[in-house]
């Protein structure tokens, strides 16, 4: 087949589809004839032998691949095309020759290329809050540090790693690590108790907006207790987390748990842990930077009788900086408010990379 320049191809399709959608058509209709020639009629991308692009689409069919993305996300693409989510130009952009109504049926047609219900849709994946754990599944990396605002202003980090397996489980790795001012007043860094952990959610449903899952985390005891960067015996972290979708795009993270150190220990007791947030979406234009403002609240008591409960408030801002949005910062301060005494305010700050969407340096 003779090959056509990328830009008379659109501009072919773009002059069909103009004259073609003078009435509004189904999902089906808008598909068959704006987007079945490069997507395949089955959704699986057709052969670049066919389309003369240098680039395969993706395949819709994969349930693993597509039912990550958001609607918002797919909403940009159609509409502004490929660069709108920083993919490639080939992808063209339709806002100008289909309705609304069209873009929203095209869509809606396209997620049913994927028939497996089981994989939690982008939908629920709500932005991740500094310290409250999400119910969504994730391939991320997640780089977030903790600043004391007071002396000795020790600061604990910690690299967690995640990647999704079978349709909704997810494992994950998190190496602390921080620098602290020692009783002789040097500071001296080092790595804290590396934990493994695994996820998986039990109920996800777009349609009551609600995502819940289970997960147990064990951390090893291998940081330097002495130096103050471990608890010197293994730790068991069982929790349930929620998230659930608002009016108005407003979402909430609900996550409850404990913390069991396997075998007797002095000074490491067990302790329960309740985390919660409420945050909501704002994005500059139509598809543009996303804002999420949110407010966090946690609080953590030592299960043995009459323990004090601890309560801090954490409110920050998650922004996305990449086009594709899968690179994303939060900064925000975590504020004692519940058994004061001796605790003082901390700045939290991660930057998380979605790594599945695309390489760090992608999608800019
Ligand atoms: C000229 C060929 C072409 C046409 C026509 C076309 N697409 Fe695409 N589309 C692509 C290519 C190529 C990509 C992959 C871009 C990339 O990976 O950088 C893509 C990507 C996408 C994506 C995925 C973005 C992501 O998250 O990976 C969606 C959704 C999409 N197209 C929907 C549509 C819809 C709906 C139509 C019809 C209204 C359509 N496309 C028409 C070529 C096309």
């Amino acid at each position: 087949m003779r090959k056509r320049s990328i830009a008379g191809q659109s501009l072919l399709l773009v002059a069909v589809a103009s004259s073609a959608f003078a009435a509004e058509r189904s999902g089906e209709d808008v598909y068959a004839a704006a987007c079945a020639a490069c997507h395949g009629s089955d959704g699986r991308g057709a052969s670049p032998a066919q389309t003369g692009l240098s680039l395969e689409p993706l395949d819709f069919t994969d349930c693993l691949l597509t039912n990550r993305e958001p609607d918002q996300d797919w909403r940009a693409v159609i509409a502004e095309g490929g660069p709108a989510r920083g993919f490639h130009r080939m992808m063209p952009a339709f806002g100008e020759v289909l309705s609304e109504a069209e873009q929203e049926a095209v869509l809606g047609y396209v997620r049913g290329f994927c028939t497996e219900p089981a994989y939690p849709r982008g939908d629920l994946n709500f932005p991740r809050p500094l310290v409250t754990e999400k119910a969504f599944v994730e391939d991320e990396f997640v780089l977030s540090t903790a600043v004391a605002t007071r002396s000795p202003r020790n600061v604990a980090s910690k690299l967690v790693y995640e990647q999704r397996f079978l349709r909704r489980q997810q494992f994950e790795v998190i190496v602390p690590f921080g620098v602290a001012k020692m009783a002789d007043g040097s500071r001296e860094a080092g790595i804290g108790d590396v934990a493994v952990g695994a996820k998986s959610a039990l109920f996800a449903s777009v349609d009551t907006g609600s995502i819940l899952s289970v997960a147990g985390e064990v951390a090893l005891p291998t940081g330097n207790k002495d130096k103050g960067f471990g608890k010197g015996v293994v730790v068991l972290e069982p929790f349930l987390a929620f998230g659930q979708a608002l009016p108005a795009d407003f979402f909430l993270h609900l996550q409850a748990g404990a913390e069991i150190p396997i075998k007797e220990a002095s000074d490491v007791e067990t302790e329960g842990f309740l985390r919660g947030a409420l945050g909501t979406s704002l994005t500059s234009g139509k598809f543009g930077r996303t804002f999420s403002p949110m407010v966090e609240a946690f609080a953590a008591r030592e299960l043995a009788s009459d323990a004090p409960t601890f309560l801090d408030i954490v409110p920050q801002l998650q922004v996305s900086l990449s086009r594709r949005q899968h690179i994303l910062a939060n900064l925000g301060a975590s504020i004692p408010t519940l058994r004061r005494e001796g605790r003082f305010a901390r700045v939290l700050f991660y930057l998380l990379w979605d790594w599945y969407d695309g390489g760090f340096f992608e999608g800019w």
